[in-house]
């Protein structure tokens, strides 16, 4: 008989206590924090689904790269070995340290960006979006249909719709089109992998119109394992394959390592065009520091290369991608609306049909979001109205994201079977007492990314 059930692939030698706090507590602590969970001391939060960023448990062959690590300024001999993993993973012969995947994205949309220009993802992250925009130029989302429908099983939810990538390029004119963007998996639109297939496409796309494209690959290995279970073909490749097949069809990333290079900090920028990478350094070497640290610790860069190496291991990815399928399939059974399929790195709970009383001004994610801290001291996010909302400064009305989303982001390696069993059973006592959340109403809110800072009060 084979043995069916999907274990952690890792053993504990390390623990961290987790505090138990009582519901009349935790009640206290959202009052004071303005019900802002980003405002919560994580003493106080008994399992933290905030992100998966920066949130992983390093393996003992990383801790033992930290003691290798080369603190040199210049040259370090971590650098080299950082530079020969990304290289090896992604095939890119430019290399960038930078300290987490926002640097990446602010050096490169500085050089490309300026007013009139237009830069095309399936879903720009937050703060690409604020980077973007904060170099004047647009920001276009351009998903397929299924992926914003929270309801559909389309394998590849995070596929860009390439026709209305051409037209969008041959509206503004390619000139005004620097670079397209491809965020894999697509984090904002649920954790959604991006197929092979439709990464080709994207990449003729803007082949036909002389634009270069750039990978979002933060969680580039588990869209690796996605394409490897659901995408005909692929089956019999490994995922070091199947990601630098990725990486071929793109001129360059931006990478946050924080995700799927399993450490606590860092990311890089990497590319083929020398001019560009040329103009990066120069950029990197005010802002972040030299090119062979890029605002890293040798240590970090040797975590890095060893991180890249782990991510990839298949029993890894099997047990990665199967905890959100598990969570996926209790909730399925208790009736809680999510979307489906599960994503990589994350269960996102559908806030509007978890609470259609709450309408998107009063923000139903951000009420649901508090009341899983409320009952259980589960801490999560919302990715709706409050990330994503806008006021039209002509009519003052909300205007609405597409989704209204709850995520609950998994740590990699971090926590158990039983501590998702213990999330699985907050997350049915909150969906049973649906009818009396209430919505939300902001007190402060700062002017970029505002879910970070803002504070708010029950309506
Ligand atoms: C898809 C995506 N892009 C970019 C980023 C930004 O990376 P960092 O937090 O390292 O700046 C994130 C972080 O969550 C992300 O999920």
């Amino acid at each position: 008989m084979r043995v069916k059930t999907i274990i952690e692939p890792f053993r504990i030698k390390m623990v961290e206590p987790i505090r138990m706090t009582t519901e009349q507590e935790r009640r206290g602590l959202l009052e004071e924090a303005g019900y802002n969970l980003f405002l919560i001391a994580a003493e106080n939060v008994i399992i933290d689904l905030l992100t998966d960023s920066g949130t992983a448990a390093m393996s003992d062959a990383q801790w033992a790269g930290m003691m290798r690590g080369d603190e040199s300024y210049a040259g370090a001999r971590s650098f080299y070995r950082f530079q020969e993993k990304v290289r090896e993973v992604t095939g890119f012969a430019q290399v960038i340290p930078t300290h987490q995947g926002r640097a990446a994205e602010r050096i490169l949309f500085g050089l490309l960006g300026g007013p009139g220009r237009v830069i095309p993802s399936n879903t720009h992250f937050d703060t690409t979006r604020a980077n973007i925009e904060a170099q004047c130029a647009e920001a276009a989302d351009l998903v397929i249909p299924e992926g914003l429908d929270p309801a559909s099983l389309h394998p590849f939810k995070g596929n860009m719709d390439v026709e209305r990538l051409e037209e969008l390029i041959l509206r503004v004119g390619p000139a005004n089109v620097p670079v397209c963007m491809l965020t894999v998996t697509n984090n904002s639109g649920g954790g959604q992998p991006v197929s092979m297939e439709n990464i080709r496409r994207t990449r003729e796309v803007v082949n036909r119109h002389g634009i270069p494209l750039f990978l979002d690959a933060c969680r580039f290995a588990e869209n690796a394992y996605f394409i490897k279970r659901r995408e005909p073909g692929y089956s019999q490749h490994t995922c070091t394959q199947i990601a630098r097949e990725m990486f071929s069809y793109a001129d360059g990333c931006t990478m946050s390592a924080k995700k799927d290079a399993l450490v606590n900090i860092g990311g890089f920028l990497a590319m083929n065009d020398e001019e560009l990478a040329r103009k990066a350094r120069n950029v990197l070497i005010v802002t972040e520091g030299f090119p062979t640290y890029g605002g890293l610790a040798g240590r970090d860069l040797e975590a890095i290369a060893q991180g890249l190496e782990e991510v990839l291991h298949e029993d890894y990815l099997a047990y990665r991608i199967r905890t959100a399928e598990y969570m996926g399939e209790k909730l399925e059974e208790a009736g809680v609306p999510f979307v489906k399929p599960p994503g990589g790195h994350a269960i996102y709970l559908d806030a509007r049909a978890f609470a259609p009383h709450i309408p998107p001004q009063e923000f139903p994610g951000q009420a649901i979001a508090c009341a899983l801290y409320l009952l259980g001291g589960v801490r999560a996010c919302e990715i709706g109205s409050v990330m994503f909302g806008r006021t039209d400064p002509q009519t003052g009305r909300h205007v609405a994201p597409p989704l209204e989303l709850v995520r609950l982001a998994f740590p990699r390696r971090v926590y158990t079977q039983s501590h998702f069993d213990y999330v699985i059973e907050v997350i049915r006592d909150v969906y049973d007492r649906r009818e009396s959340l209430r919505g939300m109403r902001i007190t402060y809110e700062p002017q970029a990314l505002r879910h970070f800072t803002a504070r708010y009060e029950l309506r």
